[in-house]
């Protein structure tokens, strides 16, 4: 492996969710773990490509399909942490607090949560694969959100994920049908460690008054 080093699967708690089962949760630690082993295996195989310095013609093909699959493999696995770290052990709240920053950044953003939380909904329920996320732009302060197909298309460079949430079918299908994805949105929002959330908000540039 590179000087860099590999990556390590972390480890959450994450039992007692509700509406998102232990046995869910044990699966998609697994699916994360694998995204982790993927990373670095691909790592792995192109540092072995460039370790003399340089491309050779007939390396390209293979060197290429691997360099195209990372954006794949990493996102997976930083997706899946941005989203077990947003969820809470035991279940959360339900709605932020009215006093807290991602409150302010929402009405900010999108004249209020509930209009917010209306579109965030809505891009969870598109047909696909793949995430809805909300992004804060360091810029300015501003929310907005993002639907990602697969893993890795859709995101935004240089924004700041604030909340990640996967729905990918293996994320709720032990638990629910597959067209009861809204049953799943709505168990996960019952579980967001809004905590979390504010810490990602506060760690950015915070919040200012939205501009275009
Ligand atoms: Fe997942």
């Amino acid at each position: 492996m590179s000087s860099t080093g590999s990556y390590k699967a972390r480890q959450f708690n994450l039992s007692g969710l509700k509406g998102i089962s232990d046995q869910t949760l044990e699966m998609h630690f697994k699916l994360y773990e694998g995204y982790v082993k993927e990373t670095n295996n691909l790592t792995e195989k192109i540092s072995a490509f460039i370790g003399d310095a340089k491309v050779d013609q007939e390396e390209m093909p293979a060197y290429s399909e691997l360099t195209r699959r990372l954006g794949f493999e990493y996102n997976g696995m930083v997706l899946h942490e941005y989203y077990f770290d947003n969820l809470q052990s035991g279940g959360g709240i339900g709605d932020p607090s009215k006093t807290s920053e991602f409150m302010n950044a929402a009405t900010a953003s999108f004249g209020s949560y509930d209009v917010w939380k209306a579109d965030f909904v809505g891009i969870g329920k598109m047909r696909g694969v793949g995430w809805a996320i909300c992004y804060q732009n360091p810029a300015n302060g501003r929310l907005s959100n993002h639907w990602i197909t697969l893993h890795e298309t859709g995101n935004v460079a240089g924004f700041t994920p604030i909340l990640v949430m996967d729905v990918w079918e293996h994320a709720f299908l032990l638990d629910y049908k597959p067209a009861e994805r809204p049953k799943y949105i709505e168990a996960f929002f019952t579980n967001i460690a809004w905590d979390a959330v504010e810490e990602r908000l506060k760690k950015g540039k915070g919040v200012q008054t939205a501009r275009a």
